[in-house]
């Protein structure tokens, strides 16, 4: 529950342990490593953007935790209040977490692995996460053999040990999600101007040079291709870096830290792992100036 004290909210008793997490730089060098070699493996496009739901337009990974908890925990549930008499159900049910559990912690490392570089916090918290995630498999894996031969305790406290480091696990992720922002599309927040605005002079804009500049709050890529102008939102989609930093090839746009491209028309996704489109700006020239408002119909 929430607590007020002279109008702030007490942090609850977890906050602190998970601002220690994040300070914890001991964790950086295996977090390094291991990121390290995940973005190695993760490499060629296609597994790239099979894994960060580029085909989805959504990231995949939360989709599949639903899977490996919704099993796991509800073998713990029938160890408590019973319902699955001979067992197997369960058994069952462990198989199934932990063969999903394979492509979840492929999507999670790959959407880690791209987020950590330069982000201290997330490094330490995801490594844990993971970490936290190998040990409640290890503990649901290790209690089918004792559930087979019929030590129905060893095998419901084994799982009581899963689901305990499942809810550690699921604390620190839904961490990343909403507090330090990792998976939602980094457009959302600032959509743009709805009238013409003011971006600038048109004689500071370069051919073939993207330019970025800040309109209304929200960072904005200008480019001039002779006489056309396009305009997108500066800030990648997939995970917050500045395009107008990328490079101009042909009519597309790549954003320079992991290799996302969108059509400098539209903003379309033509290459992943971005998995949401840029907005794109509507732009005019108009006494010498250049103004942008926010794009309501497709280009
Ligand atoms: S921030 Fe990852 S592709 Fe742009």
């Amino acid at each position: 529950m929430t607590t007020i004290d002279g109008g702030q909210r007490r942090k609850t008793p977890i906050e602190p342990l998970v601002d220690r997490l994040e300070a914890a730089g001991g964790l950086d060098a295996a977090g390094r490593a291991i990121a390290g070699r995940v973005r190695k493996a993760t490499a060629p496009t296609a597994l790239k953007e099979a894994l960060s739901g580029t085909w989805l337009g959504h990231a995949v990974h939360p989709l599949l935790t639903d899977v490996v908890l919704g099993a796991l925990l509800s073998t713990t549930i029938l160890d408590v209040v019973g319902g699955d008499e001979s067992g197997r159900g369960r058994r069952r049910l462990i198989g199934v977490g932990i063969l999903a559990a394979l492509p979840t912690a492929a999507t999670g490392a790959n959407d880690w692995a791209d987020s950590e570089y330069g982000n201290d916090p997330v490094r330490r918290v995801g490594l844990v996460h993971a970490a936290c995630n190998v040990g409640a498999l290890s503990l649901y894996a290790a209690s089918l053999p004792a559930r087979r031969r019929g030590d129905g305790l060893r095998g419901t406290v084994l799982g009581l040990g899963g689901a305990t480091l499942l809810g550690i696990s699921g604390y620190l992720g839904g961490h990343l999600s909403f507090a330090q922002g990792i998976g939602p599309d980094q457009t959302i927040y600032d959509a743009g101007p709805t009238d013409w605005t003011s971006a600038g002079d048109a004689a500071d804009l370069a051919d073939g040079q993207p330019k970025r500049v800040v309109v209304d709050e929200t960072p904005v890529l200008l480019l001039r291709d002779g006489a056309q102008l396009f305009a997108l939102h500066d800030r990648c989609s997939h995970r917050g870096c500045s395009l107008a930093d990328g490079k101009v090839d042909g009519d597309e746009i790549e954003c320079p830290c992991h290799g996302s491209r969108f059509a400098r028309a539209d903003g379309a996704v033509r290459r992943g792992p971005a998995s949401a489109p840029q907005p794109s700006f509507d732009v005019r020239e108009s006494g010498g100036r250049l103004e942008v408002r926010r794009r309501l119909l497709p280009a």
